[in-house]
């Protein structure tokens, strides 16, 4: 989710050590350079574990935890580590819903997870896959032979979004609706576009999760959200509302950034495209290879009561940020870290650990594979369009923003 608004810096707590502080925000720093992964994981790195930003996002003051290791540690300590208020998107929209089950903790966030687990198991996504791969190759058609494309508004943003309407069988007709609402999301001038959007989506899906509610029962995750029973009980508005706003962040913005980086280095790297063509069995080895490597996330904990944490007085209600991109760096955990190498063979937490690992996991994979198998199956090497620049926006999700591509035809 974009970053909606920066209120002025706040004043560093007394609890915090003067030098552990940092006194920049993510997102500024990363702008600032042409690769944030490889400049923001370095500059982190070379000092303390664990820092404190004024405004480390969203304008947020927090601690950032930069190190695979301690990242692991903190998904997995639920008891120090709350995901209580982990987005500010209900506050921002003024919603009652909290996003579900991301932002409950145990015991209440396996209520609802032990819900939804069979729509994103391997069997179930693996119904979807048919017409997964026939949207990719329709997208890819209306390009290869035009040997150009801007990769991320002609695929990146569309193919998620189309993934999306089918999995929560919302008319495919709202594609191009959905994409400029996306579009603006993701990419507009200013943070009233941007909220202007994301109130759009939101009232969308309102309506739509509306009009599921009481129907016969259909095979899909819209409906079957809509007319679920949580505990005994028929599911409320605000708990449906928080289950399909969390589909929507969790499953587009993600997908279409990671795709967006891996397209940005491979534009750069003829090597290994040639390897993704060539080899197409190397490709789920590859999708974990860039999966560690470009990780978009920050993922926000708050912290439940106070602790020292590895040497750091951390005060309940500090909030904290794993940097899963600079996890994926992690020059203690691999070697070479800002080098793709299909072969490495490692594990990462680009898609969490702990009790909330990504749910959505296997539909991520699952769209990153077809995207490598369609996409090499059927286009030459390329690269990044001669005097053009690809645009990047490091907010909460590092988003590329725009890729023009070219190969001979
Ligand atoms: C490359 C793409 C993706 C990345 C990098 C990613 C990353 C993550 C991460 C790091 C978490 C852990 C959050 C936490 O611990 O607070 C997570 C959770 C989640 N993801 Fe993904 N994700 C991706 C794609 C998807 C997709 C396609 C969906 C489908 C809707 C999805 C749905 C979810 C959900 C529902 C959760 C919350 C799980 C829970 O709280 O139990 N994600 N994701």
């Amino acid at each position: 989710m974009s970053e909606l608004s920066a209120p002025p810096a706040p004043a560093i707590p007394p609890h915090v050590p003067a030098e552990l502080v940092w006194n920049h925000g993510l997102r500024d720093f990363a702008s600032r350079t042409d690769d944030p992964y490889r400049a923001l994981s370095r500059e982190l790195h070379s000092g303390p574990d664990i820092r404190w930003s004024p405004v480390m996002m969203n304008a947020r003051p927090g601690w950032i935890v930069t190190r695979h290791a301690l990242v692991e540690e903190i998904y997995k300590n639920t008891t120090d580590f709350s995901n209580s208020g982990a987005s500010d998107l209900n506050e921002l929209l003024a919603a009652n819903w909290v996003m579900t089950p991301v932002e409950l903790d145990p015991p209440l966030h396996k209520t609802y997870r032990t819900l939804l687990q069979p729509w994103f198991q391997p069997s179930a996504i693996a119904r979807l896959e048919q017409r997964m791969r026939e949207g990719a190759r329709a997208l890819i058609d209306q390009f290869a032979d035009r040997g150009s494309c801007e990769f991320i508004g002609e695929f990146a943003l569309q193919f998620p979004s189309q993934v999306f309407l089918n999995l929560m069988g919302m008319p495919l007709e709202m594609l191009d609706q959905f994409l400029e609402w996306e579009g603006l999301l993701m990419r507009g001038e200013n943070n009233e576009v941007r909220m202007g959007a994301l109130i759009a989506i939101v009232n969308y899906l309102e309506q739509a999760m509306r009009e599921k509610r009481g129907k016969p029962a259909q095979d899909d995750l819209g409906s079957f959200i809509a007319n679920c029973t949580v505990e005994g009980r028929p599911v409320t508005d605000d708990e449906v509302m928080g289950m399909a706003v969390l589909m929507y962040v969790g499953g587009l913005d993600t997908v279409a950034s990671s795709m967006g980086w891996y397209f940005r280095h491979l534009a750069g790297e003829p090597a290994l495209q040639q390897r993704l063509r060539e080899d197409p069995a190397c490709i789920p080895a590859a999708a974990e290879e860039f999966l560690r490597a470009y990780s978009p996330n920050t993922i926000m904990r708050t912290v439940a009561r106070d602790i020292d944490f590895h040497g750091v007085p951390m005060r309940v209600g500090d909030f904290v940020g794993l940097a899963g991109w600079a996890a994926g760096r992690d020059d203690r955990v691999y070697a070479d870290p800002h080098r793709i190498d299909f072969d490495r063979g490692q594990r990462h937490v680009t898609l969490g650990t702990g009790v909330h690992n990504c749910l959505g996991s296997h539909l991520a994979r699952r769209e990153i594979r077809i995207l490598f198998e369609e996409w090499f199956s059927r286009i030459g090497t390329f690269r990044l369009a001669p005097g053009a620049e690809s645009s990047f926006d490091p907010a909460a999700v590092w988003a590329v923003t725009s890729l023009p591509l070219v190969w001979d035809v």
